[in-house]
């Protein structure tokens, strides 16, 4: 698996799987195949209620823990738990993860971001990252960071790529971890001529070029699926590589658009939900 080394030293890999959506049911199932079949990284999050299939995925998939990359993430609700982090740890059935983030800057944020430090610091978690953190929300964060994290998880894909972002993410040698790297499964970005083309170049879906596009860009993807055959194709993407020439034709398709808006007032109904976990 090919890996990008993080700004604390570790080796993280480029491609994992990504449970949004996913029922307990679907997630378990998603988290063993992809491992079976070579994934090593798999994101999940106290708010998509499945912390628990993705642990039982994991010691289903007959890995050694050292050889996979956990990443969830504390909801809102969490950050002023002093618990959260083990609570997390309990339910996905580890005693570390690899990557910690806070979910959302809604509530208070720097709580929870104290807690990602403090379980950095105990080894409970081995990098720590912000999840929907552009603009205002890191520059405050960047005056108040104690630690400053490994990475950002935001929307990114063809349509959007976070180019103001990526000049302070360079200052620091933060990476981007792209969400929605398909579009959410958008027709429309994967039916764009430029990826059929290239696919046909290279022997490779759409969605295979995509995906090799975000890894060229810097980014670690992690396409969300529970179909076993995209799971596959998902992960096969590493052995071919788009020219210079071609990587500017697809800059071409960024036209600053985002599939998913946040309001203030979502921010605030993020801050009042608490997720139901589930119980075993
Ligand atoms: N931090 C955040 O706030 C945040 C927000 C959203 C997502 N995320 C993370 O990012 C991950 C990725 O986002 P996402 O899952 O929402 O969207 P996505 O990966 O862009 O797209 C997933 C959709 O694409 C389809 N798909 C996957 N592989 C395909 C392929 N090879 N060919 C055709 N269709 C394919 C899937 O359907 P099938 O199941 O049929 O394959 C699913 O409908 C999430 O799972 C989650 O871990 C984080």
């Amino acid at each position: 698996m090919n890996a990008i080394k993080l700004n604390n030293g570790v080796n993280f890999p480029v491609v994992g799987i990504g449970t949004f959506m996913l029922t307990p049911a679907d997630a378990e199932n998603s988290t063993r195949e992809a491992l079976k079949m070579g994934y090593r990284m798999v994101d999940t999050a106290n708010a998509y209620v499945n912390e628990r299939a993705v642990g039982r995925g994991v010691r289903e998939s007959g890995l050694k823990r050292e050889e996979v990359f956990i990443s969830t993430k504390l909801w809102p609700s969490e950050y002023e738990n002093d618990n959260a982090v083990d609570e997390t740890l309990a339910r996905l059935g580890v005693d570390y993860v690899d990557l910690l983030f806070i979910h959302q800057p809604a509530g208070n944020w720097l709580a929870g971001y104290r807690q990602l430090e403090k379980a950095y610091r105990e080894g409970k978690a081995k990098a720590i990252g912000i999840s929907n953190f552009e603009g205002k929300y890191i520059e405050e964060l960047q005056t108040k960071w104690e630690i400053v994290p490994q990475f950002i998880q935001v929307e990114a894909h063809p349509y959007f790529t976070q180019k103001e972002l990526r000049n302070t993410l360079d200052n620091y040698g933060i990476k981007l971890m792209s969400w929605y790297p398909l579009g959410h499964g958008d027709k429309s970005l994967m039916e764009e001529p430029i990826f059929e083309k290239l696919g046909k170049k290279y022997d490779k879906s759409p969605a295979q070029v995509i995906l090799r596009w975000h890894t060229q860009m810097g980014f670690v993807v992690i396409p969300g699926s529970k179909n076993v055959a995209h799971i596959k194709d998902n992960l096969d993407i590493l052995d071919f590589t788009l020219t210079d020439a071609e990587m500017d034709e697809i800059a071409k398709l960024d036209k600053g658009m985002r599939y998913y808006h946040r309001t203030d007032a979502q921010l605030e109904q993020f801050a009042a939900w608490h997720p139901k976990f589930e119980l075993a």
